[in-house]
């Protein structure tokens, strides 16, 4: 029951993750609005107010209540830094999507053209990078600053694997560990000197995030997502889910690899694929990760933020399994 189910990015946010939130928002809103071109602002300001779910920054609120009971100015820049790179990164997904729209708003390569949207994602990220070094620390903007390499690594390594028939899931694995879960890992990172001691945590969850997502894509319907379903298919992205089930119970289906499929044949690809054991084995590989996650967590004296972080990876599956079909 859709209804029943509550939001993941909810359960981050308790009241103390709430208030460090709206901090973090209007420091988003300052920073990215700051060059002294005002159609950099307004493009820039447009897409990092375009209502993302904060899921990053409130991992670093989070675990910077857990480790030290409170949030200074120098964790709000930093949480603000990583959503930063975060809307930076998306930019360029987008313009190497192609794509014309996410969450509901055009995207700057629709709206600006391919070359301008390029540097504002670059001035987004560049003025993240030195928002970090001048407001949080030094070690915070060496943290973010090689999370840029590790998300370049993975999206490069997904793109340089796109239509490829012998790509693995181990190959998929690598590469959403650099394109996704090293931001989640670097949002603990960034929270406290012993953030270290959460990025196992961040690391694990932001592996079971992308994964779910790459799920949602292949066994969702567009109705339940509200976009398009099967795209990583049409743009030749072969995901976790999918590579699982080529090893599992759909190793006849290894003659649509390696091609451009007919939307006829994405259609009847996604129904064999939700009849298979991919959803089973996907959500287990993910329930196994959430324990990873969990049984890294250091001891964490706030009762609601520790019941906030152990709730988070298993309202995550809940959350995805309630939008799947089978
Ligand atoms: C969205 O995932 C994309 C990412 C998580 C990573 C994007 C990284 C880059 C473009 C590398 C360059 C980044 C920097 C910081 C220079 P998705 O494409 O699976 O999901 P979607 O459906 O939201 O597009
Ligand atoms: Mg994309």
């Amino acid at each position: 029951m859709l209804t029943h189910v509550v939001r993941p990015e909810e359960i981050l946010n308790s009241p103390a993750v709430s208030a460090g939130l709206l901090r973090v928002e209007s420091r988003i809103r300052r920073l990215s609005t700051s060059s002294r071109l005002p159609l950099i602002n307004s493009a820039a300001g447009r897409i990092t107010g375009a209502g993302g779910k904060r899921l990053r920054p409130a991992l670093t609120l989070a675990t910077a209540l857990a480790l030290d009971g409170s949030l200074s100015n120098r964790v709000v820049t930093a949480a603000a830094c990583v959503e930063l790179i975060h809307a930076g990164s998306l930019v360029h997904d987008d313009l190497m999507d192609k794509a014309a729209e996410r969450r509901g708003v055009r995207t700057l390569n629709a709206e600006l053209g391919e070359g301008r949207a390029l540097v504002v994602g670059d001035f987004i990220l560049a003025r993240a990078g030195l928002a970090a070094l001048s407001s949080a620390s030094k070690p915070v903007a060496e943290t973010l600053a090689s999370v840029v390499v590790e998300l370049a690594e993975g999206q490069f390594q997904e793109a340089a694997e796109l239509f490829d028939p012998e790509r693995t899931p181990e190959d998929a694995l690598r590469s959403i560990t650099g394109k996704t879960a090293s931001l989640f890992r670097a949002s603990c990172l960034v929270a406290h000197r012993n953030g270290s001691s959460m990025a196992v945590y961040g690391e694990r969850f932001g592996i079971l995030f992308q994964i779910l997502d790459d799920l949602l894509d292949l066994a969702s319907t567009a109705d339940r997502l509200g976009k398009p379903v099967g795209n990583d298919l049409r743009q030749g992205v072969y995901t976790f889910p999918l590579l699982l089930a080529l090893r599992h119970d759909c190793a006849d289906l290894r003659p649509f690899l390696g091609r451009r499929l007919s939307e006829d044949e994405i259609t009847l690809l996604l129904a064999r694929l939700r009849r298979s054991s991919m959803v089973d084995d996907t959500l287990e590989y993910c329930r196994g990760l959430a324990a990873g996650a969990l049984s890294s967590l250091p001891a964490i004296a706030d009762p609601q933020i520790a019941a906030a972080l152990y709730g988070l990876p298993g309202a995550y599956i809940d959350w995805a399994e309630s939008l799947l079909v089978r």
